[in-house]
């Protein structure tokens, strides 16, 4: 449940993560696939967390985010570093993600640990505002 409240969280803020509330706390703790995520723990909670859902082709998508008080302190580069390590461990040979064009911090820190922009999807997610927004795909190569 702390992992879906911390989703809940950056979900509210409705810029950095395709999800947007209201969240379903207690759906999203039941379906939380605790073998694949990696979670940043400080004061006896969780303030980072990132996961990678294994697909059967050999890559697996990652999926992350800070509490919005715990950013840019290096919480986010330690988990890139770890889900790269786990997704190596657990044979795969590229790891992939889909991030929007405005999330300048994020994209900084993927490139800085090697994934590369390998194309953009025009309008792809719908917001509950009704706007269209890119979404830029970038991987990395194991
Ligand atoms: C993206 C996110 C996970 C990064 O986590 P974080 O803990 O802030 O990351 P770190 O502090 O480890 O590193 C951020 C890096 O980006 C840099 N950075 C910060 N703001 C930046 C900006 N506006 N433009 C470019 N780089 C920026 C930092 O300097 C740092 O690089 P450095 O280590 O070389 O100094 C976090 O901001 C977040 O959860 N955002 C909301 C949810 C989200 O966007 N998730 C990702 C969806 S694809």
């Amino acid at each position: 449940m702390p992992l879906a409240h911390l989703h809940a969280a950056v979900a509210e803020e409705r810029d950095g993560i395709a999800a947007e509330p209201p969240v379903n706390l207690e759906r999203r703790a039941a379906f939380w696939n605790l073998d694949c995520t990696l979670v940043g723990v400080a004061d006896g909670g969780p303030v980072g967390l990132a996961f990678v859902i294994e697909t059967p082709f050999g890559f697996g998508e990652l999926g992350m985010c800070v509490a919005a008080e715990w950013r840019g302190r290096g919480v986010g580069g330690a988990l890139v570093a770890a889900v790269i390590d786990l997704a190596r461990e657990r044979g795969l040979h590229k790891l992939s993600l889909g991030v929007f064009p405005h999330n300048e911090r994020a994209i900084a820190l993927y490139r800085k640990f090697g994934f590369v922009e390998e194309g953009r999807r025009i309008k792809h997610i719908r917001r509950q505002s009704g706007d269209l927004w890119d979404l830029i795909d970038m991987g990395l190569l194991l």
